[in-house]
């Protein structure tokens, strides 16, 4: 007995302690201090963007150097390798979100937050012009703002390849809207399969999903979708469970290109398993309302009945982006995106504009690991920038004096400067890369000493799991995501069609 109190104890206090500190550092979050305000002395530090780079930026930047804008369509982060979970309802949507100003409001000086998208930066004048492109919009919806510094930052958008009937009638998986979207969908795939008096051929059509694309985000979602048919719908959709057929379309000879050869296999098969068809070698030529048209690998094309389309086919720019760029004809002739040098500068923008993330062409992926590392290090470099700007501030109000003491700070200042010009250049280091595949699996390509560790299956799912959690800017995600993989092992996924 004297033992079971004990640990009984030891379990209580333990539990008591961890709520009471959790209790406080929430209330500290939910209720942030004062702030400096913008300072006329300092520098204008426009952020265009609230995805993975701007945010990265935003959390390490030291705001007492500059006065700083964000400007972004979007007033939230979006933790974009949980979003196929979302889509099928494994996490509920806020749980991956980070509003803006929950970040920006605990920083030392004032941060302004503009939910609007730039649709024009004016390097000559240095200014961006943004809109209010939302629902609701006041008197004002439009204006023009200067800056010292633009930090663009605003991501890529799905590629269509302008194939007919895609942007009608398919899904994507890149913004919060479209999981919603394919969720609310394939629910209505569902219920009207359910329909009375509906044909077999009808019901297989509703329940035949499609997967454009076997990159990660194709591959991670068709898991998602397989989790979902076999986790919960055979529980509430008995009789049309042996009707859902997902097929994952992919027009190279084999899916996910960037992971080594092992884990391609390894997916493949757990694919097989799951009965999830990988047609490779195979591309969509058009979209229509009730149907994908193929080539297949012998050429010949086939019309193939299907209730839901997901399209993944990869990235493209922005038209604020092209813009941007065809103002430096001479330099920016990279299609992939904006060409940087080594400290991520805009080539031809005179160092005042700095870009990174998924809108650039560099030698790296457009993954969120090079454009969180990027954020982190625009922060140093900026700054290292805001520190040059000080002293040629000092130096310039030096030079009008007389005093000996003047020219011993001068030449000390000019000593600095030379140190400060130059800037360390952005250098990548790759954490690896994971993704989930479905049936509680997940595959990782991890660097290991000097060489490349592959691992899949169970094991990898967990640690998947947990590099993700970990990975969540706040708590609060942390938290909410936990809470959500549980409440889904305990009570399964919502089936609802209310969205
Ligand atoms: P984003 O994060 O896309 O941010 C762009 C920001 O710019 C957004 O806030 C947007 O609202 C804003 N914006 C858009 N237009 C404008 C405008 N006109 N003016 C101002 N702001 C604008 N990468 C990984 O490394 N690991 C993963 O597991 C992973 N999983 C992914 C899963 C999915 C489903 C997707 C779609 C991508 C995934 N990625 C992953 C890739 C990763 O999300 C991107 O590489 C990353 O988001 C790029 O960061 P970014 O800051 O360049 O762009
Ligand atoms: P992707 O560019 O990696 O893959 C798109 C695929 O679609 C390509 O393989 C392409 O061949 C195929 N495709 C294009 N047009 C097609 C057509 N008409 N018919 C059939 N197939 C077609 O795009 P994805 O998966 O959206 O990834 C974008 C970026 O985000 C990548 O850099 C990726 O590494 C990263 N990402 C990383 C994840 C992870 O690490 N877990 C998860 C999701 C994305």
């Amino acid at each position: 007995w004297k033992r079971f109190l004990q640990v009984t104890g030891g379990i209580t206090l333990l539990t008591v302690a961890s709520g009471v500190t959790l209790y406080y550092v929430a209330q500290k979050d939910r209720t942030p201090g004062p702030q400096l305000p913008h300072d006329p002395t300092k520098k204008t530090l426009v952020i265009l963007g609230s995805g993975w780079g701007a945010t990265s930026l935003l959390n390490s930047l030291d705001t007492i150097d500059y006065n700083v804008i964000v400007i972004s369509p979007k007033n939230y982060f979006l933790f974009t390798p949980l979003l196929p979970s979302v889509a099928v309802g494994t996490l509920s949507p806020r749980s991956i979100l980070q509003p803006t100003r929950y970040v920006t409001r605990h920083k030392k000086r004032q941060v302004t937050v503009i939910e609007a998208s730039a649709t024009d930066v004016d390097p000559i004048t240095k200014t961006v012009t943004f809109a209010d492109t939302s629902e609701i919009q006041g008197l004002v919806s439009t204006t023009t703002i200067p800056y010292d510094y633009l930090i663009f930052a605003v991501g890529a958008e799905v590629q269509t390849f302008n194939i007919p009937g895609v942007r009608e009638h398919a899904c994507f998986m890149k913004e919060l809207e479209d999981a919603e979207k394919m969720q609310r969908r394939f629910l209505d795939c569902l219920e009207s399969a359910a329909f009375p008096g509906q044909t077999v051929d009808e019901i297989k059509r509703l329940l035949h999903m499609v997967v454009v694309g076997g990159g990660p985000t194709g591959i991670e979602l068709s898991g998602e979708l397989h989790d979902f048919l076999e986790q919960d719908l055979r529980s509430w959709y008995p009789e049309l469970a042996e009707h859902v057929r997902i097929s994952l379309v992919e027009a190279l000879p084999s899916v996910l290109p960037s992971f080594s050869k092992q884990l391609i296999d390894y997916t493949e098969s757990t694919f097989k398993e799951a009965k999830i068809d990988i047609l490779t070698k195979t591309m969509v030529k058009e979209v229509r309302d009730k149907s994908v048209v193929l080539q297949l690998p012998d050429k010949s094309i086939a019309e193939v009945p299907c209730g839901l389309v997901v399209w993944a086919a990869g990235n493209t720019l922005r038209k604020v982006t092209r813009d941007l760029m065809a103002k430096f004809p001479d330099v920016q002739t990279n299609r992939r995106g904006i060409a940087v040098d080594e400290c991520l500068r805009m080539l031809g923008s005179n160092g005042t504009i700095f870009a990174l993330g998924d809108c650039t062409a560099t030698s790296y992926a457009p993954t969120a690991q090079v454009a969180s590392q990027q954020g982190a290090y625009l922060a140093r470099v900026l700054a290292q920038i805001a520190k040059k700007d000080e002293l040629e501030l000092r130096l310039k109000e030096l030079q009008v004096s007389t005093e000996p003491e003047a020219k011993e700070e001068r030449e000390h200042i000019e000593k600095r400067l030379v140190k400060l010009e130059k800037l360390r250049p952005f250098k990548y280091s790759h954490q690896g890369s994971l993704a989930y595949i479905g049936s509680e699996r997940a595959i990782a390509d991890l660097p290991f000493f000097n060489g490349n560790l592959a691992m899949g299956g169970v094991a990898t799912f967990l640690f998947w799991r947990s590099a993700y959690l970990s990975t969540l800017f706040s708590m609060r995600n942390r938290i909410l995501v936990a809470t959500d993989w549980l409440y889904v092992k305990l009570f399964g996924r919502d089936v609802s069609h209310y969205i």
